[in-house]
């Protein structure tokens, strides 16, 4: 399977998807090449992985979604014929991308996971976060102060695991701006009271 291949199919497979959707598969495979040129990864395998890491997400639900995205996309690739040891090397890329996944072990799974952690802060975390409340988190009430509580545990969660060093500065830059942003947000809500 050709990148381009793999883009079609995940536009194709995501287009329900309102969290997880092609902008971040996108955006995640902008991020596996990225920190991929700076180790000297396998940035064909990454890019593919990247694009077909959420597939199984609407089928299965976050907890093991990683797992059935890992099963899809090595069905998706034998169908192309890729050789087997192909197959595994990029199922595994996949599974290793989640929070709940097994600690990586290769550098490409070291990546995704990094590239996928990054999708989590900034602006666009912030933006993702908020979606995801609405759409599938029992916490959120329709509050606005849920917000911040939301916001700190996914600070924490990004941070429990991000593997290269050059990942650690991006999240790290992007928590602060999260940070500013619950500042702004708890003295708008304490204000109006
Ligand atoms: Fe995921
Ligand atoms: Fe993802």
């Amino acid at each position: 399977m050709k990148k381009e291949e793999a883009i079609k199919k995940s536009r194709e497979l995501l287009q329900d998807e309102k969290v997880s959707g092609f902008d971040h598969a996108s955006r995640v495979a902008y991020w596996c090449r990225y920190l991929g040129e700076k180790e000297t990864a396998d940035l064909d395998a990454l890019a593919i992985a990247a694009y077909l890491h959420d597939i199984g997400l609407s089928i299965v639900g976050l907890p093991t979604h990683h797992i059935e995205s890992a099963r899809m996309a090595e069905a998706l690739l034998r169908e192309e014929n890729l050789p087997e040891e192909r197959v595994k090397q990029i199922g595994s890329i996949i599974e290793h991308h989640a929070m709940r996944a097994p600690e990586a072990e290769t550098t490409e799974e070291k990546i995704i996971n990094d590239a996928d952690r990054i999708d989590h802060l900034g602006a666009i975390g912030i933006v993702r976060a908020i979606a995801r409340a609405i759409l599938v988190k029992k916490e959120y009430t329709g509050d606005v102060s849920d917000i911040p509580i939301l916001l700190r545990q996914a600070i924490a969660d990004t941070k429990k695991r991000v593997y290269t060093e050059t990942a650690k500065k991006i999240v790290n830059e992007k928590a602060l701006y999260v940070e500013s942003f619950i500042e702004q947000l708890e003295k708008e809500i304490a204000e109006a009271q």
